[in-house]
């Protein structure tokens, strides 16, 4: 059994050898990779703690067999900035007080982004809150994410309408 898989990591072309057809994504990124942003919570697809992009999309890396993925596009918290530019999402978490300890940090903005990405945030702070419901945070730190998706969201969509224009 071939277990040489090749994956694109924010940006990068990676080869690697599995040594255990089980390894998740969530492994492979933070012991083999060392992209350790990408936070282990609950290992058990309750938390969001894990979330990265795959191909655009959000998954709780943790559920995700790494051999499944073969040829992604992966984007984890480590290549969301460019270079000392705060990814917008980044910058109004840390405007709106979005993170106490933090933990959870890494797994709601990328789940963030792709709630953005995919045009379901919109103005309303309910569907937000829906959109974000799978990303746990023990701190209660809801109320200041809910505010940075509401203003990263405003940009985005000023940006797209300044790049129709
Ligand atoms: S660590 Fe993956 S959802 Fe909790
Ligand atoms: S900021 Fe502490 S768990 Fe989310």
């Amino acid at each position: 059994m071939n277990l040489s898989i090749s994956l694109t990591v924010n940006g990068q072309q990676r080869v690697i050898e599995l040594d255990d057809p089980r390894t998740t994504l969530l492994d492979l990124l933070r012991e083999r990779l060392d992209l350790t942003g990408t936070k282990k919570g609950c290992d058990r697809g309750q938390c969001g703690a894990c979330t990265i992009l795959a191909d655009g999309k959000r998954i709780n890396s943790c559920l995700a067999l790494a051999l499944s993925y073969d040829g992604a596009d992966l984007v984890t918290i480590e290549g969301v900035a460019n270079g000392d530019t705060l990814h917008p999402v980044q910058a109004a978490f840390i405007a709106h007080d979005g993170f106490q300890c933090g933990f959870c940090t890494p797994g709601q903005i990328m789940s963030a982004i792709g709630l953005i990405a995919e045009g379901q945030a919109g103005d309303d702070p309910e569907r937000i809150r829906e959109g974000l419901s799978g990303n746990l945070c023990r701190c209660g730190a809801y109320n200041g994410i809910v505010e940075a998706v509401l203003e990263a969201q405003a940009h985005s969509t000023g940006a797209k309408t300044r790049d129709a224009a």
